[in-house]
């Protein structure tokens, strides 16, 4: 066999497949394909190195909200670096940086909020949220109200707690996760679990028995907090139903059990409110953020606690001398100074009000667009987030078989109409593009949706009649 030329043999794409691991990738699958090279972005959309274009329909991983480039961030984070690269937050010491963006993240909150951790990512926070639990319900002398509950497809993160809060197979098996002391409650999904009938305030008023009865029959005095996202992303982009999270918060306060408010996709604007608290009325003790934070520009992530969880840590930590928990880059000087700047721009360009004004092209367009279409079951959104459910039978909403890889096959017929596209479990493709969309930016992607999905129906069909 002749060797690939040595350009590319050296091309980034050989360089990949031969050095790096990647996150959430078939590791045998990419041996064979090779990676999709992004070489440079400009407000929401992408280009590899072929030079071809795509609109990022997920905003990379429903982070990049102000899109693939914004000089302001920039020069937010050159003048940072130059003026203190680096400084740590342990023993007290502290910079201006994290003062603010700490002093703005509280004026923001949905709920009265007392402090400000930073950490890296969603998933240190989720891990970070997990750890004050326990350590608040031990510093009250409550050592065996340990227990969290999660959701059945909710998403939290990779790290080992975090990971055990998610409720995805592919988060746990392999991994021997979760870890004891994880429960996971019902998913809040209409369409897929309400019974023939059941309305939504019913479906979640059975949700709520499901949870109360779970707490009942753990003890209550074990069961410590409960984890949601306002709604569900990577499980499936999964809204809640009508009164869910009135109920659901009714049986957590009769148990004493603290609320956590997993806002890392939903948090700055992407629900049409500056929280997904807000759109669905979350009253959380503890609020975890990221992604948007900081546009994504810089890795960074806070964890917001209510005063009565805030005393709690103080007085643990009083009573062994320090608070044992903590990574190097906790408020990062220069990740925090772009968060600063990202908040700031939200603020003057009114991205709340923008995000409402846009989400109706994107809802009613997804819904006049797609709804009838034959392979769509559900579709369904709030805000610049969205999905839609690909099924094999609409009538009986009987799913594909997953072995035929239905979604991840969209997603590839898509690139090849210059969209990056994000399949769910469930045969979903989920829509969460940068805050900053235009209206005609949103068509344009719709458009170019729909001609991937017809072409994915020509393929489908043309495989059933190959079988019959
Ligand atoms: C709701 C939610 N929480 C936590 C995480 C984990 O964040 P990270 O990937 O930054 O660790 C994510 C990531 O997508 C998320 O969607």
């Amino acid at each position: 066999m002749t060797p690939p030329p040595a350009a590319r043999r050296n091309s980034t794409a050989a360089r990949d497949v031969a050095s790096v691991l990647h996150p959430y990738t078939d590791g045998r699958a990419h041996q064979k394909n090779g990676p999709l090279v992004i070489t440079k972005g400009k407000g929401v959309r992408v280009w590899d190195d072929q030079g071809r274009e795509y609109i990022e329909t997920v905003a990379g991983l429903w982070c990049a909200s102000l899109g693939f480039d914004n000089e302001r961030l920039v020069q937010a984070a050159l003048r940072q670096m130059r003026e203190l690269p680096f400084y740590h937050g342990f023993t007290g010491r502290s910079h201006e940086p994290q003062v603010e963006l700490a002093e703005m993240l509280l004026e923001r909150a949905p709920v009265p909020m007392s402090k400000v951790f930073f950490a890296n990512s969603g998933s240190e926070a989720n891990d970070t949220a997990v750890k004050m639990i326990w350590y608040f319900h031990n510093a009250q002398g409550r050592p065996q109200k340990k227990k969290i509950i999660s959701r059945i497809k909710g998403y939290h993160g990779v790290t080992v707690a975090s990971a055990s809060l998610t409720g995805l197979p592919y988060n746990h098996k392999l991994f021997d996760l979760p870890i004891a002391g994880i429960l996971h409650a019902g998913t809040p999904h209409h369409y897929r679990n309400a019974r023939p009938d059941e309305s939504e305030e019913a479906f979640a008023t059975r949700l709520a028995e499901g949870l109360d009865a779970m707490i009942v029959a753990e003890g209550p005095e074990t069961v410590a907090a409960f984890f949601a996202e306002p709604i569900m992303g990577a499980g499936g982009v999964i809204v809640p139903p009508a009164t869910y999270f009135e109920k659901i918060q009714a049986v957590l306060r009769r148990h004493d059990v603290l609320l956590v408010a997993d806002e890392v996709i939903c948090g700055f604007g992407r629900t049409g409110n500056y929280w997904g608290c807000q759109t669905f009325g979350i009253r959380p003790d503890i609020l975890t953020c990221a992604k948007a934070l900081s546009a994504s520009f810089l890795p960074i992530s806070a964890v917001l606690v209510n005063e009565r969880v805030f005393e709690g840590l103080a007085d643990g930590s009083s009573s062994l001398g320090t608070f044992g928990h903590g990574f190097t880059y906790s408020g990062h000087p220069v990740p925090a100074a772009v968060a600063v700047e990202t908040l700031k721009i939200y603020d003057e360009t009114d991205i709340v009000g923008h995000v409402r004004a846009v989400a109706p092209t994107l809802q009613d367009g997804l819904r006049e667009r797609f709804g009838d279409h034959p392979l769509v079951g559900e579709v369904r959104g709030v805000g610049l987030i969205g999905a839609i459910e690909l099924v094999e039978d609409k009538a009986t909403k009987r799913a594909f078989d997953p072995a035929r890889k239905v979604a991840i096959r969209l997603t590839r017929i898509a690139e090849r109409h210059g969209l990056i596209t994000r399949a769910l479990p469930g045969d979903g493709l989920a829509f969460s593009p940068p805050l900053i969309i235009s209206r005609a930016e949103i068509a344009e992607m719709l458009e170019r949706v729909g001609r991937a999905l017809d072409e994915l129906a020509v393929e489908l069909r043309r495989e059933s009649l190959a079988v019959v």
